[in-house]
């Protein structure tokens, strides 16, 4: 098939707000080396050290995302890893998703997408692309891969756009990066209008924090909120979405919509994991599952709080172990002070100078209001 001729729905690029995700790790590795990215936790494949490594079978990873599903309270399906494009399998497991989930996403650094899409562009609604500067030099510095990634990065959201799916373009907001931001809309903006079709939007992310990561994240964090401020001072207020206890902004500009997490909003926690201090800004929003079937709500390995969807398990033992999991999730209750917990106890003062580095910047030159 060719993705060219696909004629896809776009999805909206703001989920229902009451949507939870399973975050699908299909891979715990990676062709990349982002600076970001903590590798030593398992990027996105989160799972106790004991389990590591041992891969599920597809056709059990398939059952363990069926017995999710079926317990009604997550609608959405997101895959990950490590880089998911690099699962063979992915297709197989895309096209399942299709038939358990109402939404299903991908996020991607977008190196093997030309290659992979035709294969699962059909059974997607968004696909995610990770690109962090407009900038080749910059790019490459942050992803630290072959100096042809950047440019994969920006066929892949051209693919996808053309393949009319709705494609966000993921940047991790950093100082360095920063003076990047208004470039990456814009190359948004222009691969949109050259597609003709297809939906797109950029969403800031905010730098999470771990601990292999924190000398990096004492230098370049930028509270989201802040910026969310300047863009609205340029883009009008925008419209404010309420996500499980977050707030999420949402701006527009030249046909790309733009997603702004506030950082310092308040998380969705469970009664189990109220108090604790790690940087966990994403709160209860879903369910984690590794390719090893680790399954948790935590964006860590902590044994306490996941369950393994063991190969052998029947489908009676998959819904025993998932159960207590999505009942919790259903129990979740805002939590507001929980980034200021997480800078108390890892001894950390925000001076305020990621604010005071807004300052000088004007995000979109030149159409502010
Ligand atoms: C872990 S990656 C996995 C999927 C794929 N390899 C990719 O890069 O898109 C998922 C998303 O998390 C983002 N990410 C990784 N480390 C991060 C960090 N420390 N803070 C914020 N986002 C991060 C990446 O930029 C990417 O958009
Ligand atoms: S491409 Fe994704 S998983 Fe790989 S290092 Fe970068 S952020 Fe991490």
């Amino acid at each position: 098939m060719s993705t060219a001729s696909l004629s896809h729905r776009a999805a909206d690029p703001r989920p229902d707000e009451t949507l939870r995700f399973l975050r699908a790790s299909v891979t715990a590795v990676c062709n990349l080396n982002c600076v970001y990215c903590p590798k030593d936790a398992g990027m996105e494949n989160h799972v106790p050290a004991g389990l590591r490594g041992q891969r599920l079978p597809t056709a059990a990873y398939l059952r363990a995302m069926a017995a999710i599903a079926q317990t009604g309270v997550v609608g959405g399906i997101a895959f990950t890893g490590g880089e998911p494009t690099l699962n063979p399998d992915l297709p197989m497991l895309v096209a399942a998703a299709r038939g358990w989930y109402r939404r299903v996403e991908l996020t991607t650094n977008g190196r093997m997408l030309p290659e992979r899409l035709p294969e699962i562009a059909e059974h997607l609604d968004v696909i995610k692309v990770s690109l962090d500067a407009a900038d080749r030099g910059l790019s490459h510095a942050i992803m630290r891969g072959q100096r042809a990634d950047h440019d994969r990065a920006l066929d892949a959201i051209r693919l996808a756009l053309r393949a009319g799916l709705t494609v966000g373009v993921n940047v991790v907001v950093m100082r360095r990066n920063l003076p990047q931001i208004a470039a990456v809309i814009r190359t948004v903006a222009d691969l949109h209008a050259e597609a003709d079709t297809g939906t797109a939007y950029v969403s800031l992310l905010d730098l999470y924090y771990t601990p292999s990561t924190r000398r990096l994240w004492l230098q370049e964090f930028v509270p989201l909120d802040a910026l969310a401020g300047r863009l609205a001072d340029e883009l009008g207020d925008g419209v404010e979405q309420h996500r499980k206890g977050c707030v999420i902004r949402w701006f527009s500009y030249g046909g790309v919509q733009i997603r702004v997490k506030d950082s310092h909003e308040s998380t969705y926690r469970g009664e189990r994991c109220r108090t604790c201090t790690r940087y966990c800004q994403e709160g209860f929003y879903g369910l984690k599952l590794s390719v090893e079937g680790w399954l948790t709500p935590c964006p860590t390995g902590a044994e306490h709080l996941g369950v393994h969807l063991a190969a052998g398990l029947d489908d009676a033992g998959l819904a025993e172990r998932i159960a207590p999991l999505a009942k919790e999730l259903t129990a979740t209750t805002a939590t507001p002070d929980s980034f200021q917990r997480f800078l108390t106890s890892n001894d950390i003062t925000l001076d305020e100078s990621g604010r005071r580095t807004l300052l000088p910047l004007t995000v979109l030159p030149g159409i502010a209001s």
